[in-house]
């Protein structure tokens, strides 16, 4: 299939264009590398710069050849920033989606793979499923509700099939070419790295009063290779499956102090940690019950362990000390 993959040069739609093209698709990036890297894009894959918010760039990009679907990974992905910058997200994530899907109608494109997020539940203390009740705590988590909203009515109204993929914390590296270098980096396992490679003394943990047993927040942490393949899986069942709303975790939760600790034991360094307030927007616990993936489209993750996503981490940021730069 030929795939336009908006956002292809960021952590996520990188590595799923890789895997595309493994798999004998032919893939076209299409992003404004606001916070991509051209040196992440894989090598067979076609380029072009520009934005989900530019109407007439995404016309000549999707008219330029026929599409059989829409990859979109194209967002601002800090919780933290929107609820300091809620028309940013608002913009970039919901206009600029809404602009895209409007592009994806007009060039008739049948198929469409979205990014969302554990983000649009509501937190609890066990396993999220994908009945479980929405809930955002940011307004990053209610961007991605209101794009799988629009969704369902592209699908109602133009027939387009789709796959609205819920990603738990996506983490890990492809060593050697692809790791996480997001600009600014807001997410766990890279920021305690950069302590042991010195570009941080000490990393800081945002409040320890959460309920959880060491009270600091739960999260479920999936390498980015298995969250790479359900995108593969997802694209090639939406012929028999027109929609599709999946959560994609491990199922296990590991706190932030967890995470710490393992990433000593990778590392070998004591990795000094500061407890300070909670930020807002951030639920206690998001642990996913991936089991409907898993059987409807014989989803496995083949790298479930924490110490193996943060070593894959570690060798990817030793490799690259200063990201892509
Ligand atoms: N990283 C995670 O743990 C995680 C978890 C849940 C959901 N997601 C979602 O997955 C997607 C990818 O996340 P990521 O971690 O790869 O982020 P990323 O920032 O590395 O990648 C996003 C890419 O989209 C591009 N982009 C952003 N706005 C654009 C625009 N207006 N026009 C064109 N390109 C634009 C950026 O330049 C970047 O290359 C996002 O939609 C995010 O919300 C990520």
């Amino acid at each position: 299939m030929n795939i336009f993959v908006a956002g292809g040069a960021g952590y996520i739609g990188s590595v799923v264009s890789e895997q595309l093209l493994q798999a004998g698709h032919s893939v076209t990036v299409y992003d404004n590398l606001a916070k991509g890297y051209r040196q992440a894009i894989p090598e067979g894959a076609h380029f072009v710069q520009g934005d989900i918010l530019d109407e007439a760039a995404l016309d000549d990009a999707l008219g330029a050849r026929a599409y059989d679907a829409v990859m979109h990974f194209a967002a601002f992905i800090e919780a933290g920033e929107s609820m300091q910058h809620p028309a940013r997200f608002f913009r970039n994530n919901v206009t600029g989606s809404a602009t895209l899907l409007a592009a994806t109608a007009r060039h008739a494109v049948a198929r469409f793979v979205f990014s969302s997020t554990a983000g649009v539940y509501a937190s609890k203390n066990s396993p999220l499923n994908e009945t479980d009740p929405i809930g955002p705590a940011s307004v990053y988590g209610e961007t991605k509700l209101m794009v799988e909203q629009m969704l369902r009515w592209y699908h109602e109204i133009h027939g387009l099939r789709y796959a609205a993929l819920r990603y738990f914390n996506a983490a890990g590296a492809t060593p050697p070419e692809r790791g996480e270098a997001h600009r600014p980096e807001s997410h766990l396992i890279p920021l305690v790295l950069q302590v042991p490679l010195g570009q941080r003394e000490k990393v800081f943990i945002f409040g320890d009063d959460y309920p959880t047993p060491d009270g600091t927040c739960i999260r479920d942490y999936i390498h980015i290779r298995d969250l790479a393949s359900a995108h593969v899986l997802a694209l090639e069942a939406l012929d028999d499956r027109p929609v599709m709303r999946y959560n994609l975790g491990n199922g296990a939760g590991y706190s932030v102090k967890a995470v710490i600790e393992t990433a000593r034991a990778v590392t070998g360094h004591p990795i000094p940690a500061e407890v300070t307030p909670r930020r807002p927007g951030d639920p206690a616990i998001l642990v996913a019950d991936a089991a409907k993936v898993r059987a409807e489209l014989g989803w496995q993750p083949q790298i479930p362990d924490l110490h193996a996503i943060i070593a894959s981490a570690w060798e990817w940021h030793r490799a690259h000390p200063r990201g892509y730069a």
